[in-house]
């Protein structure tokens, strides 16, 4: 299919998803989630507006038609936040939302919270909005909201069901002092819910037969990622990770399109490396150099304000995200925070053992034990704002020559072109390949 694009993150998240989807959604006339929820940030800058969305599709901002699809789970009152404020500034959102998607409910956040707090030392870090819990009461079944029973007629049975099952959890958490409060939270749920369904209910629809009608009669379809590669539930760090497909066949299942119909596959690879929580990360900089790359970088959580931790660029990584999503591009972002280096590294493979090897440990221990093997480039001078505007402009071949070869060497290291070079959070810092 040459009209659909799927663009996801190579890493652990944060690559800059968000920009480089908002910059393709122009020529594309609907995106389309496919999985998490408001555990992801994605940030768009338009001129001096900037757009910190974590639920609706980044191509909103542009005025597309947006879809969320089934592998989603949802925080109605986010969502709703988001939908008012691109009103505010004059957005209209045209928006359909899958029936099946999951809803998360008031209890999943506090035992997400709950739960980490429990794990002391064996927590993994989750962003804290309920998504682990959602997920799981959906595998579980017996005890999932989804949006078709949120905005249907059955609703009130449907929660008050829920929150008997949930009753004894209700109560270790905290949620009520005691199984004599339940009646009432459960009147307190059903009204708060209710209200959402009805700002919801217009946008509930058939997301299957939207998106394969839509690609079936010539329309350009974007599909966006959120999180990373190595956070999805199957082929990430597991136990770190979250609970949802990331990766490329994640767009299969939380849309249902079939496989033939996924064209471009782009994966997003960020200059470095970061990761938000817990668990392993082979190349991260404890020192001044990761302190650094935050800070110019800005690596804090768009959903948590948490500070990223940082590290080299992990070619490793990123061949076994080509591998997983079957990547045919690459997406370079935040090139220019590496700007001002003297020197920079690149891992090419890890020592495991006394072993060198190029493939990524498939288990969170071998992971542990993973040493980096690095290659050394010469870095390039501080870019001034204009600098990069004025590169953008002329394109490729106007780049310093040190940031000319740390892309091409990567385009070596991986096989793949990196068609799209972004140098800053404006469109205009911009380089198409
Ligand atoms: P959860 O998705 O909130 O359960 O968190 C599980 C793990 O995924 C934690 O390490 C989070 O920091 C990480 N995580 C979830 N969403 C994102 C994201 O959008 N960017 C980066 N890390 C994320």
């Amino acid at each position: 299919m040459r009209n659909t694009v799927l663009v996801l993150g190579t890493q652990w998240g944060d690559e800059g998803k968000g920009k480089i989807i908002d910059f393709l959604a122009e020529k594309s006339d609907i995106v389309v989630r496919y999985n998490g929820g408001n555990n992801a940030g994605h940030t768009v800058k338009v001129g001096e507006d900037i757009f910190k969305l974590h639920i609706m599709p980044s191509g909103c901002v542009q005025g597309k038609k947006c879809i969320i699809g089934n592998g989603l789970v949802i925080d109605p009152d986010i969502l709703i936040g988001e939908i008012d404020s691109l009103k505010k500034t004059g957005r209209n959102p045209d928006l359909m939302i899958s029936g099946k998607a999951h809803v998360i409910l008031e209890h999943h956040k506090i035992f997400d919270a709950g739960r980490e707090r429990e794990a002391g030392k064996g927590k993994i870090g989750t962003t804290g909005r309920g998504i682990g819990p959602a997920y799981s009461d959906k595998a579980k079944r017996t005890e999932a909201l989804r949006v078709h029973d949120l905005v249907g007629e059955n609703f009130r049975e449907k929660i008050n069901n829920i929150l008997e099952l949930k009753k004894h959890d209700l109560v270790r958490f905290g949620v009520i002092n005691s199984e004599s409060e339940l009646d009432d939270y459960k009147e307190k749920i059903a009204e708060k819910y209710s209200r959402y369904a009805d700002v919801l209910r217009p946008y509930a629809g058939n997301v299957p037969k939207a998106v394969n009608t839509a690609i079936e009669s010539g329309k350009n379809v974007l599909f966006e990622g959120a999180q990373g590669t190595l956070l999805d539930v199957d082929h990430g760090t597991y136990p770190y990770v979250t609970s949802s497909n990331s990766t490329a066949g994640g767009v299969c299942t939380g849309t249902g399109v079939g496989p033939d119909k996924i064209g471009n596959i782009i994966g997003v690879v960020k200059a470095y490396t970061t990761r938000v929580g817990e668990g392993p990360f082979p190349t991260e900089l404890t020192g001044e150099t990761g302190s650094m790359l935050r800070e110019a970088g800005a690596e804090f959580g768009t959903t948590t304000g948490r500070p990223r931790r940082c590290g080299w660029l992990d070619i490793v990584i990123v061949n076994y995200a080509k591998m997983i999503n079957g990547l045919k591009e690459i997406a370079l972002t935040k090139l220019d925070v590496l700007s001002g280096l003297k020197k920079l590294k690149i891992c090419t493979g890890y020592e495991i053992d006394g072993k060198e090897t190029v493939d990524f440990p498939v288990y969170l221990d071998v992971l542990t034990r993973a040493k980096p093997v690095y290659e050394e480039m010469e870095g390039w001078e501080n870019l001034t704002k204009e600098q990069i505007i004025e590169i953008c402009r002329n394109g490729f071949t106007s780049l310093p020559e040190q940031a000319r070869r740390y892309v091409k060497r990567i385009e070596e290291l991986t096989g793949l072109p990196a068609t799209i070079v972004s140098l800053g959070p404006e469109r205009s810092a911009t380089i198409i390949r």
